[in-house]
């Protein structure tokens, strides 16, 4: 397993400026060092941005690791050609955190042949033959969207909804878990109608300028359904700069649990989160340490995840998370 890096620098030239490697061991060291790929989605977040800082902490010099990160500008291309050019570097791990879920067979059946392990975390991929990576490490979408439309079901009973729905990026398993939750909701509910809906990439520009938009297009709307913590912002800044107060004249439903996000929840302002942990970092540790030993990981982990109301939470409860 341990082929450890002997073309790092020649690869890091090849990956150019989107690669980050993490510490600087000394330069005869890269055999002592477990060398990870690591092709992140992006930055569009600050569930994004906790994600990869968990990874670097676990993923250190000081606990042996190599990283390299490749940010794929949440561009399933830019990670296609990330992983080849692990690949061609020889790490000895990739890990894979996908845009979508389909569209990785090919790249990962070079992987294989190149007997490198594949982890896969955050979002699923949908592959043919699950033998093309070693394990997945995640989120249960469908269950964080659930467990948001049953809120509202308890909380908001008999008021008719017209709901804006806004979307993270299509095809990723973090849209398709949260927006089959919503489709469900809104037929099983009669009074519940979809005012306006499209993709804001999971960030917070865009889902400033889709609320802008819907505003000034007159579309008439009481709950945002943002399926993230950064789209919720935006929309709470669009709401605000229309004159409209968040949590009173719209009811907003998140998604990731981040701490300011939580800190809207206390003020009122987001009426429920529901977590999406980011911290994969030790996760992916213990798996590469299980498969260094020789063992097989689980196939599938799911990390087990939280939702947030005002009632009950506190400072403290906030400042004790760790993201
Ligand atoms: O896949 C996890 C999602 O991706 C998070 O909810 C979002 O914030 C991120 O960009």
């Amino acid at each position: 397993m341990k082929k450890r890096l002997i073309l790092l620098l020649a690869a890091m030239l090849l990956l150019g400026g989107c690669a980050a490697s993490q510490g600087k061991p000394a330069d005869n060291a890269y055999e002592d060092y477990i060398v990870v790929g690591f092709s992140q989605v992006g930055a569009e977040s600050d569930w994004r941005n906790a994600n990869t800082r968990s990874m670097q902490q676990a993923l250190s010099a000081e606990n042996g690791y190599r990283l390299i990160i490749d940010d794929a500008q949440q561009k399933q291309e830019r990670q296609i050609t990330a992983i080849r050019n692990f690949i061609h570097q020889g790490v000895d791990y990739i890990v894979l955190a996908p845009t979508t879920e389909q569209g990785w067979d090919t790249v990962l059946a070079e992987a294989k042949a190149a007997q490198i392990p594949v982890i896969i975390v955050d979002r699923r991929i949908d592959v043919a033959d699950e033998g093309l990576f070693a394990c997945w490490i995640g989120s249960d979408f469908r269950l964080q969207g659930d467990t948001a439309v049953r809120w509202m079901e308890e909380n908001l009973a008999g008021q008719p909804l017209q709901i804006v729905h806004l979307q993270g990026n299509y095809g990723s398993s973090a849209q398709i878990g949260r927006t089959e939750s919503l489709d469900i909701g809104v037929a099983a509910n009669p009074g519940w109608t979809l005012a306006a809906r499209d993709s804001g990439d999971f960030t917070q520009a865009k889902g400033q300028e889709l609320v802008e938009a819907y505003l000034a297009g007159g579309i008439g709307f009481n709950l945002i359904f943002a399926e993230n913590d950064n789209m919720a912002y935006g929309a709470i800044d669009a709401l605000k700069k229309n004159g409209l107060v968040p949590g009173k004249d719209v009811t907003i439903i998140s998604f990731d649990a981040n701490r300011t996000a939580l800190q809207m929840v206390m003020k009122g302002e987001i009426s429920f989160d529901v977590e999406c942990n980011p911290l994969h970092g030790p996760r992916v540790q213990a798996v590469i340490e299980q498969l260094e030993r020789g063992e097989t990981p689980p196939k599938f982990t799911f990390v087990e995840e939280s939702a947030f109301g005002a009632e009950g939470l506190t400072e403290e409860i906030i400042d004790s998370r760790g993201y």
